[in-house]
């Protein structure tokens, strides 16, 4: 296999039809000045080759002889590569419907597989490439730098190859689309060799609601910091001295880590005290951005401070347009964000519905939602005098479910998820 050290500057990009993986690829690659590799033209490229010898199914004995006498190249260009077959550009012939149609079939042979992750392999040595595909991250680069994982709701992408097909002019109807699309994802998902799966360190990014910059800006920041420690020195500083503290006077404890996703999420958790924004911050690896009323902002000292943390000022009573284009903003640049869904310091056991805000944010940036639960915050005191210990547990996230836009449902949904947590760490 290929030594870790050759992928440090590898991106892989998974996802099924129609998550504009390859819009999204072709605009990083030459962002970040990578090579897009696009393994889908490969898979078409050999569907084409048996066409033309007249195969049509996996499981056809001339597959193997056809897969040995076939030539099948990948030339290096700017930003991306030409794929030769038989010595011959393959050109525009492969986004055809049909071929794709046939290529979606054939990629369930093995051997088949084994070619194609044995070109790719070939194509990206000593060459810091952008990846896109079905099992890029999972299977064929696992030491990529970055994996990416993208998907939409059916329904979005279906829309996306509907439009983009109708401006080439060809004769389609959304059902057809719909259906072809959905066919596909079954088969990728259900195949024995390699199905489409998200690698388990790969960032899920749902992009119904993102735009094609939004994302490509998204990757590209996640990329530029693959490695990095996020935040600025002076919220590592505070976030150290803090964490001592919590840990030493409140015998902190964080529970759940292993549910933060990595790439941006909201954190949505319960408010029970003032200090739960500085523990929560406090506690969660790498860092997080909150929302601060804001008026603490008018605070010459202590709003300065609270700024240069990261804080996203929001003013109450209003929608406030401003915060969540900024919260957005931030999450766009990969960093996560807190947000209280009760809005306010509630009571532990206030059962009064929660704000629709965390549902629209995770909506609109298409980011999991991690519920949190802080304990004993509202009892310091008690706790400083040695009894009982504060904590901060996490559970799974959860998904925007984009079939069923409804803010309010997915706000409760993550209401309870932030009840059934326990109450002590
Ligand atoms: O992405 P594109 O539509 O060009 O790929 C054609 C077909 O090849 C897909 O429908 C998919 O079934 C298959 N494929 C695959 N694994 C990949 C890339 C594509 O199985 N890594």
């Amino acid at each position: 296999m290929t030594p870790a050290r050759r992928q440090e500057r590898m991106i892989t990009i998974d996802g099924p039809a129609g998550t504009g993986k390859s819009t999204t690829a072709r605009a990083l690659a030459r962002e970040l000045g990578l090579h897009y590799l696009d393994s889908g033209a490969l898979y078409r490229t050999i569907a084409l080759a048996a066409r033309r010898a007249g195969i049509r199914s996996p499981d056809d004995p001339a597959l193997a002889s056809l897969l040995q006498r076939t030539r099948i190249e990948l030339v290096p260009r700017a930003h991306g590569f030409r794929v030769r077959l038989g010595g011959h550009d393959v050109g525009t012939a492969l986004r055809e419907q049909s071929l794709g149609a046939l290529a979606s079939r054939l990629a369930q042979a093995a051997p088949i597989r084994a070619r194609v992750g044995a070109l790719l392999r070939g194509a990206a040595e000593g060459r810091p490439c952008v990846a896109e595909g079905r099992d890029m991250g999972a299977s064929v680069f696992p030491d990529a730098s970055l994996k990416i994982f993208l998907d939409a709701s059916l329904e979005a992408r279906a829309r996306r190859r509907f439009d983009e097909l109708r401006t080439q002019g060809a004769p389609v109807t959304l059902t057809a689309i719909r259906t072809e699309i959905a066919a596909r994802d079954r088969r990728d998902l259900s195949r024995t060799v390699s199905p489409l799966r998200a690698a388990p360190d790969a960032v899920r990014i749902d992009n119904s609601a993102l735009t094609p910059r939004g994302q490509v800006r998204l990757i590209a920041e996640l990329y530029r910091r693959a490695g990095r420690l996020p935040g600025p020195w002076l919220y590592r500083i505070a976030q150290a001295l803090l964490r001592m503290l919590f840990r030493t006077l409140g015998r902190a404890q964080l529970q759940g880590a292993e549910h933060l996703p990595p790439g941006p999420y909201l954190l949505a958790c319960s408010h029970r005290s003032l200090i739960d924004p500085p523990f929560v911050g406090a506690m969660i690896p790498g860092g997080l951005s909150f929302l601060a009323k804001a008026e603490l902002f008018r605070h010459p000292i202590f709003g300065g401070l609270i700024r240069r943390l990261g804080a996203i000022p929001i003013r109450r009573g209003t929608f406030d347009r401003a915060a969540v284009r900024a919260v957005l903003g931030t999450l766009q640049r990969a960093y996560p964000v807190l947000v209280f869904p009760e809005g306010t310091r509630r009571p532990e056991g206030d059962r009064r519905p929660p704000k629709g805000g965390v549902a629209l944010l995770a909506r609109q940036a298409g980011v999991p939602v991690v519920p949190a639960r802080v304990c004993n915050t509202a009892h310091w005191r008690r706790v400083l005098l040695g009894r009982g210990r504060l904590g901060l547990v996490l559970g799974a996230p959860l998904r925007y479910p984009h079939a069923s836009r409804a803010d309010e449902r997915f706000a409760a949904d993550v209401m309870q998820a932030i009840r059934a947590l326990p109450s002590e760490p």
